[in-house]
């Protein structure tokens, strides 16, 4: 039988935007005693330099050229999860509109990923912790004993996503959502894929608890 400790479990959690992905993780993570890693924030995180800086996102090799310097730090609490770039807090303004906008251009970036897979691997360590994102059973811990492909129809994604952020439109928001799935899933660099060995939850007809109980329920079978 495939065993892992509880201190050493590394809990695998990709899908698009919207599919439930962050409240999971954080649950699974909080029910657990397990730390937990938003890789999603780290590339806003990116994105939201570069924009601050004034690189062109758009043009690849000017993000190439940057992607080594700021320096990307993330708290993995799941109860208070943080995020900042060269000191500066930055939980809040990652959320914005223009750095959504603009970070599904920046990860398409080989030396983007590189950089922030670096950093992924050395903060998940020697594990004990649920990672999101959208390569993390794929590219950044393919040997992950518990692999979830989490997804959800696009209209639940969308009002769920609209509903974070008051006064958004929920058609808007299912186009952006849509369009970034497009680029995650298109990308040549580690995109959006289902990793072999991967639990497909569709997540659209449970409630948020129901899903922490069936990923719980499947790493409580590997340990
Ligand atoms: O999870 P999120 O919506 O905050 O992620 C923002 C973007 O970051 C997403 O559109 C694609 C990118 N991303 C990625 O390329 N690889 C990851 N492991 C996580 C996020």
């Amino acid at each position: 039988m495939n065993t892992s400790s509880p201190a050493t479990i590394v809990v695998a959690i990709d899908g698009p935007s919207g599919s439930g992905k962050s409240s999971t993780s954080r649950g699974v993570a909080t029910r657990l005693g397990l730390r937990y890693l938003d890789t999603g924030a780290m590339f806003r995180a990116m994105t939201w330099w570069m924009l601050e800086q004034g690189v062109d996102v758009h043009d690849p090799a000017a993000v190439a050229a940057a992607a080594h310097a700021p320096v990307i730090r993330s708290g993995t609490d799941p109860q208070a999860p943080t995020i900042s770039v060269d000191s500066r807090d930055v939980s809040a303004a990652i959320r914005g509109q223009q750095v959504t906008d603009s970070v599904s251009p920046v990860s398409s970036v080989p030396e983007v990923r590189a950089r922030l897979l670096a950093l992924q691997r050395e903060i998940i360590g020697a594990g004990g912790i649920v990672v999101e994102g959208r390569d993390i059973g794929t590219v950044v811990a393919p040997d992950a004993p518990v692999k979830i492909y989490l997804t959800a129809d696009p209209e639940a994604r969308a009002v769920r996503r609209a509903a974070e952020v008051a006064g958004t439109d929920v058609l808007a928001t299912r186009e952006s959502l849509l369009s970034r799935d497009r680029i995650d899933s298109g990308r040549a660099t580690a995109p959006l894929t289902m990793a072999e060995g991967a639990h497909h939850i569709d997540s659209t007809a449970y409630t948020l608890d129901e899903v922490i109980d069936q990923v719980v329920g499947l790493v409580d079978a590997v340990r």
